[in-house]
């Protein structure tokens, strides 16, 4: 396939960042923004970084390993227990459930060997299957390398995802999603072949912290010391997996069987998706013969503008924590109730004080005007004596009056 346009760097999402690069015989993108270097296989971008893979955490790392070897034979051999063929009558049941006329597909998880007819046989406008198995021959299908923890596309640029019994394959499930909510167009559509199950024992272990998040540096290095680095990474990647390899039971320590890290619960699950941003539309079984099910979703991204670039800001996360916290407060509303009560006695206790201000205030002034009394009480009967007096005398003349009265205090 080649160049497609819609294909960006999955470290750091440049758009238009690729040039090619032909190094002794081989064939490379590296990425001028961020020194990314990706081999080309059979014409097929190996979109996979080194770099993130080797700073991820090594048991988790190496238990992938593990799982995908283990798996990788029976990929091989068992060619006709592949989900990839059409006549299958589980295929023909899913192929029924899912409406993907006229959609850009992007098929996570899709395998090398067979040709995923789940998909590319439908009437899609476009398809990208994708998955971090490196092709042994030409793939006859659009294939790209890949990791589902960091998607080669652009936010928003995809109409549907599918994952295709691989969703229980991948490094870490929390990033997966955290990319199928980014790169999906605003209420684009997630389908899952999926299978759950109730057993503890099987639900594995989930990294304490996201793992294979994109770490972006910037590019200090030229194409020649970017080639260099690669070919450093390759040969301590490829070590790496040796010693996986060696320590065959440490390196399975987080595997819940030989071919994965995890299986789902349910109602978990329901709340994972959610916690990304994505609501279950649709749940239908996948039936089987010989008896049994499997469990086929229907999922869409409800909330858009999330983890836009990448990036770990779980605005998703966010706003169920608000919702959360908001629950928590209207639990709280009889408390707030008491407290609202607490505060109008406080209130009315606060009037209160005024109030003992105010009457110790007036006290004082009473006391004041208390001991101001005598010599005001005093003077008041000197004047009236003294009116009573010119009265008896009969004369009234209000010039001794006040003069008498002035003598009196001054
Ligand atoms: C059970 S197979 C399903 C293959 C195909 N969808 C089908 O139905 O035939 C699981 C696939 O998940 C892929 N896988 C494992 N880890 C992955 C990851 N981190 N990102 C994307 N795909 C992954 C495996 O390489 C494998 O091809
Ligand atoms: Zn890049």
């Amino acid at each position: 396939m080649l160049f497609d346009s819609m294909l960006v760097c999955p470290t750091c999402l440049g758009e238009n960042t690729f040039i090619e690069i032909q190094d002794k015989e081989k064939q490379y993108w590296v990425c001028e923004a961020c020194a990314g270097v990706f081999p080309i296989y059979f014409g097929a971008p190996y979109l996979v970084d080194l770099r993130s893979l080797l700073e991820t955490n090594p048991d988790y790392l190496a238990a992938w390993h593990v799982s995908q070897m283990n798996a990788m034979d029976l990929y091989r051999e068992n060619d006709s227990a592949s989900v990839a063929h059409i006549e299958r009558d589980d295929v023909q049941q899913v192929m029924g459930y899912m409406d993907l006329k006229n959609k850009i597909v992007l098929d996570i998880g899709s395998g090398i060997f067979n040709n995923p007819e789940y998909i590319t046989s439908c009437q899609a406008k476009k398809v990208f299957c994708l998955d971090p198995m490196a092709p042994e021959k030409k793939p006859e299908f659009s294939f790209i390398g890949g990791m589902a923890e960091y998607l080669p596309f652009a936010d928003k640029s995809i109409d549907v995802v599918t994952y295709i019994t691989s969703l229980d394959h991948v490094i870490d499930v929390d990033s997966a999603i955290r990319e199928v909510n980014r790169v999906l167009k605003n209420e684009g559509v997630l389908y899952l072949w999926i299978g759950f199950t109730q057993d503890e024992k099987l639900q594995g272990v989930p990294p304490k912290q996201p793992l294979l998040s994109r770490n972006y540096r910037g590019n200090h290095e030229s194409v020649e010391q970017a080639l260099k680095h690669y070919s450093d990474n390759l040969n301590s990647y490829q070590s790496r997996l040796k010693e996986y390899e060696s320590k065959f039971e440490e390196s399975s320590a987080l595997l819940v069987d030989k071919f994965h890290l995890r299986h789902f619960e349910k109602e978990h699950f329901k709340e994972q998706i959610n916690r990304h941003g994505f609501t279950l539309l649709c749940e239908q079984k996948i039936h089987y013969v010989e008896g049994g099910y499997n469990d086929f979703w229907t999922v869409r991204k409800y909330n858009q503008a999330v983890h836009e670039g990448g990036h770990d800001i779980d605005l998703n996360g966010m706003g169920l924590q608000l919702n959360q916290i908001n629950t928590q407060i209207n639990n709280l509303s009889p408390l707030k109730y008491q407290v609202e009560k607490i505060m109008e006695q406080l209130n009315q206790l606060n009037q209160l004080n005024q109030l003992n201000q105010m009457t110790t205030d007036l006290d004082q002034q009473l006391q004041e005007i208390k001991k101001a009394m005598p010599i005001f009480g005093f003077s008041l009967l000197g004047v009236k004596q003294e009116l009573q007096s010119l009265l008896q005398k009969g004369v009234a003349m209000p010039k001794q009056f006040y003069r008498s009265l002035k003598k009196r205090f001054t």
